[in-house]
This record gives C-alpha cells, structure tokens and sequence, in this order.
C-alpha cells in the first residue's frame, strides 16, 4: 500500500493515543488490518468493544450492523465510527423492518405467535434487533447458532414440542445449524418469502414447520458449489475442506469443516504443516491465510473472484481520513441508535452474550 498513506495512518494513530480503539473484522483489506488493535469474527469483535470503556472512538473497521451493535453496547459518551458509511451488508439488507412486522402478523393471524421466537443473525438492522428483543428472542453469530437456537426452542416449548423459531435474515445460517447440530429434518424448515403474500407459505405448513427461514442469504457464499468441493476431492486428495455456514446447504454437507471467520483462522492454526486446505469465505480472508501460512497450502473454493465489495470499501484512504479527522478534533461517519431501538436490541444482544460457552 502507499507508504505515504501508512505514515499518515500511524502519525494519526500515534496522535490519537488510547483514545482511539481500532476493530478489524477478518474480511477487511490487508492495507486496513495492518492497523486493527484487535481482529476477529463479529461475535468476538462485538465482545471486544464493549470492553474498552475508556476508548473516546471506536474505529469499526467491518460494515454497517456490526457498527450499530458496537454502539448499542458501548456507553452513550463513547462514539463508534465507520470509515465509509456505505459499507454496508446485502444479506442484512434483505430484511426490512417492515416486512419482519408483517412476517409476525402473519404468524400471529394463525395462532403461532405464542409459541414461536425469533433469533436473528448479528447481519440484521438494529431495529430488527430490537424487534428480536422485544419478542422474546435473541441474536446470534456464525459461531454461537447453535447455542442460540436450542436456547431459543426451549424458550418456544422445546424441540420436540410444538414451538418454532423464526429465524433472521440468512436462511443457509438457519437451516444449516437447525439440520447439522440440531437434528431437525430439512422438512422441518419452511422459507418464508417477504415479497410474496402470507410469507408463500400455506397455514399448515408453517404450523408443522420447526424453523420457518427467512429469505435471505449471503451474495458472496452462495457463489460456493458442492461442485466445486468435489472437484478438489478428485484433484487432491486428502485435502481438508472448511467452509462458512453461510453456503448453501449441499456446500456445507460437502465440506469437511463449517464455522465462522474466527473458527476458520484457528482451524489453519492448529493445522498440520504441510496439510492441504481449500476454505469457502471471503477472498481477503483466504489470501491472508494463505500468507500466514507458507508451510501449509490453501486453496480458494470458488474459480473466480469473490471479494465482500461492501467490506472492501473500506480501504486505507477511508480508514486515513476517519483517524486525521479525530485527530483533528472532528468527529466524522458515527454510527448511532436511537435511543428506544438501542434499548430493545441491546436486551436481544444482551441474551446472546448471557448464553452458556
Ligand atoms: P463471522 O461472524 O463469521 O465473522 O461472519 C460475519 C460475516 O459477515 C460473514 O459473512
Ligand atoms: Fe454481508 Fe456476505 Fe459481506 Fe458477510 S460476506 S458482510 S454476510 S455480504
């Protein structure tokens, strides 16, 4: 990366002291990380910035909703900072509060309501969050789904009760934990479709379902095919094959290992030197795997590219220009909640970190 702008970012840095604390999230730029004081998966980075009272700014490097919870769970006098404010996520854009609200009436209009609830991804709004929170529900990350959802079932009449969740926004997430660590069938999941009329679900359907999915998913992991785990089956065997639980269904089954960011960097940890890996993320991720681990060889799951183009706008320029500007005594792209919606989400998000593990 430029030198001029890596200069700039540590004069910046150095001038702002503790008073700044920088999140990194592990799809972010090389160029960006360099200047991370923690890295990590969002569950861990959410827990990391709620334990840094004393920082004036957090710096999120990471998109839009893991600003928003970072502010939900930092005190008011503390301000959280994304460098660009469009970096935002498509999978946490295909659920609009609205449409949640209807999704419930629906429910409510067949009686299911009471005995359902709702668990939303951290890749959701805040006010989807609060929505969580208001009914009883939770949130939950790529690496406490499991947690989540078996505390969710026993909260909704037990898994082998009659009770279901609802579960936000990112259906591959919902089915792929309900079906692999829980047990469920996949006929114990429907999709409900926010575009079409009563969800396109019939009634009975959705009073049998255990799960009922949202439709929504990641744009980045369901490029991922079982095809393309088979194929490096065939061409080097024995490699070992780990993928994010965002990927479809079939991808998931295929792969050998599924987790999130943070399970995925410690999987390449713990590895053997000399092992084979082919890992289905995001591609900043992958390659830094790949440079942090010349004894091993990793491989990317998908042919071409397939960057998160949101997490990329952040780059150092942005990150630059967010540090002066504080430096400067100019308090630029804070990420906030109202008030009313911080309160309800944080009960949601409250309830995820109280879950045992
Ligand atoms: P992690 O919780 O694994 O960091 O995933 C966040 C994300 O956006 C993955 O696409
Ligand atoms: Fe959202 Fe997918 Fe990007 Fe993660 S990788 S931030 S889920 S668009």
């Amino acid at each position: 990366s430029d030198p001029d702008l890596v200069a700039r970012a540590r004069r910046a840095r150095a001038r702002l002291g503790d008073r700044a604390f920088v999140l990194g999230h592990h799809y972010q730029r090389d160029e960006v990380i360099e200047h991370a004081d923690v890295t990590g998966d969002s569950f861990k980075l959410a827990k990391d910035a709620a334990a840094r009272p004393e920082a004036e700014f957090i710096v999120f490097c990471g998109v839009h909703f893991m600003a928003e919870s970072a502010d939900i769970l930092t005190s008011p006098d503390q301000a959280v900072v994304l460098p660009d404010l469009s970096a935002g996520c498509s999978m946490a854009d295909m659920a609009a509060i609205g449409q949640v609200e209807d999704a419930w009436q629906v429910l409510e209009g067949a009686g299911l309501a009471e005995t359902t609830v709702p668990v939303t991804y951290m890749n959701s709004s805040a006010a989807i969050k609060a929505f969580t929170g208001r009914h009883g529900g939770t949130v939950c990350t790529s690496s406490n789904a499991e947690t989540a959802l078996r505390w969710a079932f026993e909260q909704s009449g037990g898994l082998d009760g009659g009770g279901r969740v609802l579960f936000l926004p990112d259906q591959h997430l919902g089915r792929n934990t309900a079906v692999l660590a829980l047990g469920l069938s996949l006929d114990d999941c429907v999709v409900y479709d926010p575009w079409k009329p009563g969800g396109g679900v019939d009634p009975q359907r959705l009073a049998g379902a255990r799960m009922v999915l949202w439709r929504g998913h990641c744009s980045v992991h369901g490029r991922f095919t079982a095809d393309a785990v088979e194929g490096y089956r065939r061409k080097i065997p024995g490699v070992t094959v780990v993928v994010h639980p965002e990927c479809r269904h079939d991808v998931v089954t295929a792969a050998d290992l599924v987790g999130s960011t943070e399970f995925i960097v410690q999987a390449l940890e713990r590895a053997e030197p000399g092992s084979e890996w082919v890992i289905g993320t995001e591609l900043n991720l992958v390659k830094r795997l790949a440079g942090m681990h010349p004894d091993k060889k990793v491989h990317f799951l998908d042919r071409d590219v397939c960057y998160c183009s949101t997490m990329n706008r952040i780059d150092l320029p942005h990150l630059v220009w967010a540090l002066e500007s504080l430096a400067d005594g100019r308090l630029v792209n804070r990420v906030q909640v109202d008030d009313e919606t911080a309160h309800f989400a944080r009960v949601a998000l409250d309830r995820m970190l109280a879950l045992p593990g």
